[in-house]
């Protein structure tokens, strides 16, 4: 125990010194954007509801904020008002007019000089002709949440001056053709949360300052071609949760301006390969939750400007060597829910600049070891920095280690010194502790690579778990397991025959149980190198996690090592479990009715408890150690996602239990090696101490569960092989 003492230091040390050096990425979160100078970072969510969540910085998109916001601020309401006629429940400050949730039915007569119009939650449901024809000076017209449901043709006719106009929050089914027409002037158009379905080519004409415009949640099935060419100003456009289809290489041509494009929640399935070619100066890019199974190689090839990409939930089926190969000022690429069949590092080389990436698992993240951040951030075993990623599985796996090392050493060591009756059993016991030991091996193994890679696991993943040493691990930790599994229920499958059919002569001789030996080893290691004949067929067998145990796969992998794996897992082992567990059950009943044909009913409460005892730990043991694997199986074949986590916890705590147990249940704890010790110790004792009383033939009975103690009962003269009654001499 006081080995571990420096490894827990050491790791105390590295966790601070890690916390202390990270600096926050100038980048934002996930799901945010940058607002301003990039100090301050905003909610996705947020952009276009036209609220000032920037505070009052004053740089980036803060300014526009600012201008978009007008007077909300009650402050500013205290003072003078300049207009002569305005409703009675609205709010007048100089030229500006708020008349939020005012009970309007239509907009109201108001003095002509107004500049900034808010009518926010009233009932107006219709906008007739030339409704602000008067209102000249106007520049910001709010209309959210009317259920606006019809604009005539001419509503916004003669609103040169008019910079911003919210519809969004209503219920416009239809925009006709040219209605933005005198709009000159607009650089903010937000239609959010409208069931528009259709717009026209000339929707547009006349928005020739438009800068923003939003169109979140509509109906829309297509975009007119080149709708830039009446927006050449057009910076922002967010067109998320419409009904697009596809998009065509001319939907955006001349866009030249355009620095955002959102396309999130649409149902485009194709893009042109020039569909994008003139966004020359396009910073953020999402494509996400669309249904694209396919992207042209150079699709991305002009976006040299690109920072931010997000092409998540696309049922992609292939991304192209060289797909991202341009977009060297890339910071973020969100490409969540994909899988990537062909992934290499080859893909994610040239953007130099890519400091987030987010993957289905975390398994690619080791093809991108130059990005900074890296989601998911950790299979449940690894996480980018260790290859061990929690605390209590980087100490545990030292402790397990040891325990089982020290554990099947000594009994081996023991069983070779004590000399046993039975030397056929006692063999047996020796090698299933030299299996058992040899996942102790594997267990240092991990515990070392761990320390090796400490802190920059992300360098060596992928060149980790395509190694030989790794692959070797995963083979010694294979050959272990079944082993182990194999000798289990060989040793129970014999002490069965004994017991259940104690007249029949039928127990393997010293040669036979050599050869069955044999068999074994050579099975077990036949099993566990059979995933390294065809590369092909099995992919890395055991490179897949970074324990390199190839106990769970997600649904992608290979089907010829998820078969095997399930074989091996769900079939042998299930098979050698429920032979052990269906043996102790009729090995107990079995002994429990000759015990009450023959021993006094006195002993016999005592002795049938011990029996259970025994037995009721060996297969306890067994159930701890293989029923999480089966569960684990079983629901992976279910397809129900199974958290990593479950993985480590599994390879480094149950799989090992036996391991770590086998020694104590089929050596420390029987009666036989108990006899042996207590008689070694009382031979010292008896040298050392001068006199000492012989102690009395004892007629207590035990149960003894050591083959090689086969007497005749003193009682009863049935042979019960391991678990005979014999009086301790
Ligand atoms: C990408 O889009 C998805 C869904 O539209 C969103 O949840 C995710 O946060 C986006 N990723 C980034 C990096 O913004
Ligand atoms: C952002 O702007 C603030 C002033 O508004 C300035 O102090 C800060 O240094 C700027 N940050 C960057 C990264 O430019
Ligand atoms: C920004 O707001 C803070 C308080 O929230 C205030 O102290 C500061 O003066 C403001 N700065 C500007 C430029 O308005
Ligand atoms: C601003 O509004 C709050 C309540 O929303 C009110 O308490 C406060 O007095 C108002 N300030 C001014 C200056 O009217
Ligand atoms: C707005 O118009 C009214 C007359 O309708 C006039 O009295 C007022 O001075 C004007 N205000 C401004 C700022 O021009
Ligand atoms: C757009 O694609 C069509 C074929 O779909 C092609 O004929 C046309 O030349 C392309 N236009 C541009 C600008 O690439
Ligand atoms: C990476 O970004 C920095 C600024 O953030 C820029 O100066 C540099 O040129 C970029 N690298 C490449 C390869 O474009």
């Amino acid at each position: 125990m006081f080995l571990l003492l420096p490894f827990i230091v050491l790791i105390d040390v590295k966790d601070f010194a890690q916390t202390q050096g990270s600096t926050i990425p100038p980048l934002c979160q996930k799901g945010y954007f940058p607002c301003g100078n990039l100090t301050k970072c905003l909610p996705q969510a947020f952009h276009c509801d036209g609220v000032d969540d920037c505070g009052n910085d004053t740089s980036g998109w803060a300014t526009i904020f600012g201008t978009v916001l007008g007077n909300v601020n009650n402050v500013t309401l205290t003072q003078e008002c300049f207009l002569n006629q305005y409703p009675q429940h609205c709010d007048c400050k100089e030229t500006e007019l708020e008349c939020v949730n005012a009970g309007l039915q239509s907009v109201p007569v108001i003095s002509t000089n107004v500049t900034l119009l808010s009518l926010k939650k009233n009932k107006i449901h219709s906008l007739p002709d030339k409704v602000f024809t008067k209102y000249k000076e106007l520049k910001k017209i709010f209309l959210q949440h009317n259920c606006l449901r019809h604009i005539s043709r001419k509503a916004f006719f003669g609103l040169y001056n008019l910079q911003i106009l919210y519809l969004n929050h209503n219920c416009i089914t239809t925009l006709r053709p040219g209605v933005f027409k005198d709009l000159h002037q607009l650089t903010w158009l937000i239609l959010d949360d409208n069931p528009i379905t259709r717009i026209s080519q000339q929707l547009f004409t006349g928005l020739n300052s438009l800068f923003f415009l939003s169109m979140v949640n509509n109906y829309l099935e297509a975009l007119p071609t080149q709708m830039c060419t009446q927006m050449p100003q057009l910076n922002w456009m967010d067109l998320e949760g419409n009904r697009i289809k596809y998009l065509t290489n001319s939907t955006f041509l001349s866009c030249d301006a355009l620095t955002v494009l959102f396309l999130p929640r649409n149902q485009i399935d194709f893009v042109p390969e020039k569909t994008f070619s003139s966004l020359k100066n396009l910073g953020e890019l999402d494509l996400s939750s669309n249904m694209i199974m396919e992207l042209p190689v150079h699709l991305f090839k002009d976006l040299k400007l690109l920072q931010k990409l997000n092409l998540s939930s696309n049922p992609l089926l292939y991304l192209h060597k060289n797909q991202f190969g341009s977009l060297k000022q890339l910071q973020s690429l969100d490409l969540e829910r994909i899988e990537i069949p062909n992934i290499n590092t080859g893909i994610f080389q040239p953007m130099r600049n890519l400091s987030h990436i987010y993957f289905k698992n975390f398994r690619y993240c080791s093809y991108a070891p130059h990005v900074r951040i890296c989601m998911p951030s950790t299979d449940g075993i690894s996480s980018f920095e260790d290859l061990l990623a929690n605390n209590i599985l980087r100490i545990f796996v030292w402790v397990i280690a040891f325990i089982t090392c020290f554990g099947n050493l000594s009994v081996i060591g023991m069983r070779s010194f004590i000399k046993a009756e039975n030397t056929t059993h006692a063999m047996s016991i020796k090698i299933l502790c030299c299996a058992d030991c040899l996942m102790g091996v594997y267990l240092f193994f991990i515990g070392f690579f761990d320390i090796k890679y400490r802190g920059q696991y992300q360098k060596y993943a992928l060149l980790w778990m395509e190694s030989l040493p790794c692959r070797l691990m995963g083979f010694l930790a294979m050959l272990s397991t079944e082993v182990s599994v194999l000798l289990l229920t060989f040793l129970t499958l014999e002490k069965f025959l004994v017991i259940v059919f104690p007249f029949s002569n039928i127990r393997p001789g010293k040669r036979q149980t050599l050869v069955i030996l044999i068999c074994i080893w050579t099975l077990g290691f036949l099993i566990a190198v059979i995933p390294f004949w065809s590369e092909d067929y099995f992919g890395n067998f055991y490179g897949k996690n970074g324990v390199c145990f190839p106990l769970y796969y997600d649904q992608t992998e290979d089907i010829g090592s998820r078969g095997y794996s399930l074989g091996i897992f769900l079939g042998v082992n299930l098979l050698a479990f429920l032979i052990i567990v269906f043996s102790y059950i009729t090995m107990f009943c079995s002994i429990q009715k000759t015990a009450l044909q023959t021993a006094e009913v006195r002993n016999h409460i005592g002795k049938e408890v011990a029996v259970a005892n025994r037995f009721f730990f060996i297969v306890f043991s067994d159930a701890i150690c293989w029923i999480p694997v089966f569960v684990v199986k079983i629901l992976s074949l279910l397809k129900v996602e199974i958290p990593g986590t479950i993985t480590s916890w599994i390879v480094i705590f149950f799989l090992p239990v036996n391991s770590a147990l086998n020694p104590i249940l089929y050596t420390l704890t029987t009666s036989f090696f108990k006899d042996k010790l207590k008689q070694l110790l009382h031979k010292h004792r008896r040298k050392s101490v001068f006199k000492i009383k012989k102690k009395s033939l004892s007629t207590s009975i035990v149960w003894t569960d050591d083959s090689s103690s086969v007497k005749l009962g003193v009682l009863n003269k049935i042979t019960l092989g391991d678990s005979i009654m014999k009086p301790v001499s």
